[in-house]
């Protein structure tokens, strides 16, 4: 049995992974193969493709999803995670969690006998990397690639340098020195690297990491359980706009990711999101076709 908590957790399978996920993706295999099995979601934060994506996989696989906000369990008033964790155990078949805190979600993972797979802490989103590996995939043909991360070095940001790393795709994430990705999944990221070929790169240079670019990817300045630093977010994530003149930086053919959701006019314009260069559609559907394999991959018998 394995947990989805962290990129690194399926840094063996996730070619395999993302095969599974074309497969199922063009309806070539037998999908029903979670028939009689339930997941339990919880969510500690608000969420509109995490939360519709995995219920909508559960039914599409044969099994079914309990939504579970937070506020309304036991836990919400202060039952202890590892009771929730063994209770749960003996009802379903797995938990997807959304959770403010990464470490509870480990304490989770500790307690419980079935697999948990993180649906976004305020360290990683592992089956958003995936999704938007699929749509790379789908779009360019190949992971010899470049992507440039534009902005703030958040949870989106660490799971994409750790799933690059694995794949040997060079990432160049372009931030302001105080809102660098997380220091131990950078160096992770740097180790496998080394086996894959792939180049990592940290800069406040903007020119030097969209140059030859093939996909520029951005997410929202104050990230959910941020918004106190609001103002300061904005003011020191200003030059990091992903607009016309920065896409014009990277490759002619570059395509346009973000995981969603976007404000348009702060991370993003609305001429590069709503452009012919962005396939944020294309990867927001791919959250269902990514956790369809993840949840076969770990709850299938
Ligand atoms: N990208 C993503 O996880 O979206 P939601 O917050 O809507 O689930
Ligand atoms: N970084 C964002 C991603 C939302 C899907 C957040 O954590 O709010």
């Amino acid at each position: 049995m394995g947990n989805l908590l962290s990129i690194y957790d399926i840094k063996d399978d996730v070619n395999k992974i993302l095969d599974l996920a074309s497969e199922l993706k063009s309806g070539h295999l037998n999908n029903r193969n979670l028939n009689g099995k339930s997941l339990a979601m919880i969510f500690q934060k608000s969420s509109t493709r995490t939360r519709v994506s995995f219920d909508v996989a559960m039914y599409q696989l044969g099994g079914q999803s309990l939504f579970l906000s937070s506020k309304d369990l036991q836990m919400g008033r202060g039952e202890p995670i590892s009771d929730t964790a063994k209770v749960l155990s003996r009802y379903v078949d797995g938990i997807m969690i959304r959770a403010l805190k990464h470490q509870d979600v480990v304490e989770l993972a500790q307690e419980a006998e079935i697999p948990v797979i993180s649906g976004l802490t305020d360290l990683e989103h592992p089956c958003q990397a995936l999704a938007d590996m699929l749509t790379i995939k789908e779009h360019k043909g190949d992971f010899n690639r470049k992507i440039t991360y534009m902005g703030d070095g958040n949870n989106v940001c660490n799971s994409l340098l750790l799933i690059c790393s694995i794949l040997g795709m060079d990432i160049s994430v372009a931030c302001p020195n105080e809102y660098k990705p997380n220091i131990d999944i950078t160096n992770t990221a740097k180790t496998i690297a080394k086996n894959t070929n792939s180049k990592i790169e940290i800069t406040e240079n903007i020119e030097d990491a969209l140059k030859d670019s093939d996909v520029v990817y951005t997410d929202v300045w104050v990230s959910m359980g941020d918004e106190s630093e609001e103002e300061k977010r904005k003011k020191a994530f200003s030059q990091y706009q992903v607009n016309q003149k920065a896409m014009n930086l990277a490759k002619e053919d570059a395509i346009f990711m973000h995981c969603l959701p976007a404000i348009r006019g702060e991370e993003v314009t609305s001429e590069v999101i709503d452009g012919k260069q962005s396939v944020i559609i294309d990867q927001a559907e791919n959250r269902l076709h990514a956790q369809k394999a993840v949840l076969y991959h770990f709850l299938k018998a």
